[in-house]
């Protein structure tokens, strides 16, 4: 391929579906981290962020997704609450997303927010595939660690494999109903005309690396143009929490979606009351594959570009709003800025 490899924007993969189907676990699993363990009553009740980047992704897919095939320089995971009380965040974490992963546990199938997810995506046209998750749990199931799915799935005796059959019959047909063709994801041809389904285990890691090689596919072929588009230009972003930083007062964990943004930026910023404008004193970047909802280490950057997780110091911000919209003001007239950050509240 050219050169314009480094201008490619990382995708943003949202992460959505009901509560307690495995969607931190399934990043836990990708990331080597283990934050599902850590929430109360493992229930997630913020917007996360995790930059993952293509050795990462690679190391965790092993043949399915080789380093030299990619221009892309990773993907930015978005997870989301399933609780239901939360559903500004899962519109919030659809809205950014470029690509979706639906989680559905094989053994519940379709619930509640399953379907407020699929609405979601429906609304935001956004391409998804579904992670049929906790396939190891089918009765008699024989499991291979971290292996790709079609052989596991073949391994397994006639009996384990007619069980979980049955779950994902039931849960393409419940795709059906909601709209969307879909199949188990080998025998997809086009994953933008039909949704793939894909057994998968966050806990033994089976069905990851399928996971992950279908997500930088569709990333690479349907998306290149898109992100193509405005990478150099003004940062814009959306902020997921306002958090008090020892040394720094009120900060913002804020996904940059397109362009850059820098140390020194004049920023505006959606406010309680009204727009705030202020400079960016200090951004701070977690490292790869740290959640930023919980990461405690962060590296001091000059600059970020889209797509990202980052925290912002800047005076100020103690009137900033979660879901509020971010615009670096760089080659425009602030009052344009201001203007475009009051019509996006
Ligand atoms: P919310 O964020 O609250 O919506 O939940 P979630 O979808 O993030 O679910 P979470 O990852 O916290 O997992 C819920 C429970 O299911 C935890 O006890 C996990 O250990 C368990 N779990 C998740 N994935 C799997 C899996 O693949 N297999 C098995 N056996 N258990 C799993
Ligand atoms: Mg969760």
């Amino acid at each position: 391929s050219d050169n314009s490899s480094s201008s490619l924007r990382t995708p943003i993969v949202a992460v959505l579906g009901h509560v307690d189907h495995g969607k931190t676990s399934l990043l836990d699993k990708i990331r080597g981290s283990a934050v599902s363990e850590g929430e109360a009553g493992a229930i997630t009740q913020h917007i996360g962020a995790t930059a993952v980047p293509l050795e990462t992704v690679s190391e965790m897919a092993g043949d399915l997704v080789k380093v030299e095939d990619f221009d892309l320089p990773g993907l930015l995971f978005i997870d989301t609450p399933g609780h239901h009380s939360f559903s500004t965040l899962r519109s919030r974490g659809g809205a950014l997303a470029d690509i979706a992963i639906l989680v559905v546990d094989v053994n519940d199938g379709f619930q509640p927010q399953t379907e407020e997810a699929i609405d979601i995506l429906r609304r935001t046209g956004t391409p998804f595939v579904v992670a049929a998750n906790k396939a190891d749990t089918t009765p008699g199931w024989n499991p291979n660690p971290d292996s790709p799915i079609k052989p596991s799935y073949d391994g397994q005796s006639d009996n384990a494999r007619k069980r979980l059959d049955e779950n994902l019959y039931r849960i393409i047909g419940e795709l059906s109903d909601a709209g969307f063709s879909a199949d188990l994801y080998w025998r997809v041809q086009n994953f933008q005309r039909n949704i793939g389904v894909i057994p998968v285990s966050a806990l033994t890691g089976e069905g990851v690396p399928d996971l992950l090689a279908v997500l930088m596919g569709l990333s690479q072929r349907f998306m290149k143009e898109e992100m193509e588009i405005d990478v150099g230009g003004p940062g814009k972003g959306t902020v997921l929490e306002v958090k008090e930083e020892r040394g720094f007062g009120s900060t913002l964990d804020v996904v940059v979606y397109d362009g850059i943004i820098r140390e020194g930026d004049t920023i505006v910023v959606g406010g309680k009351d009204e727009p705030i404008v202020t400079e960016i004193r200090a951004l701070l970047q977690p490292r790869p594959n740290a959640e930023i909802r919980v990461e405690k280490r962060f590296d001091r950057v000059e600059e970020v570009g889209a797509a990202a997780g980052v925290k912002i110091a800047a005076p100020d911000l103690d009137d900033a709003i979660a879901g509020a919209p971010v615009r670096v003001v760089r080659d425009q007239p602030l009052a344009d800025v201001i203007e475009a950050v009051e019509s996006e509240l």
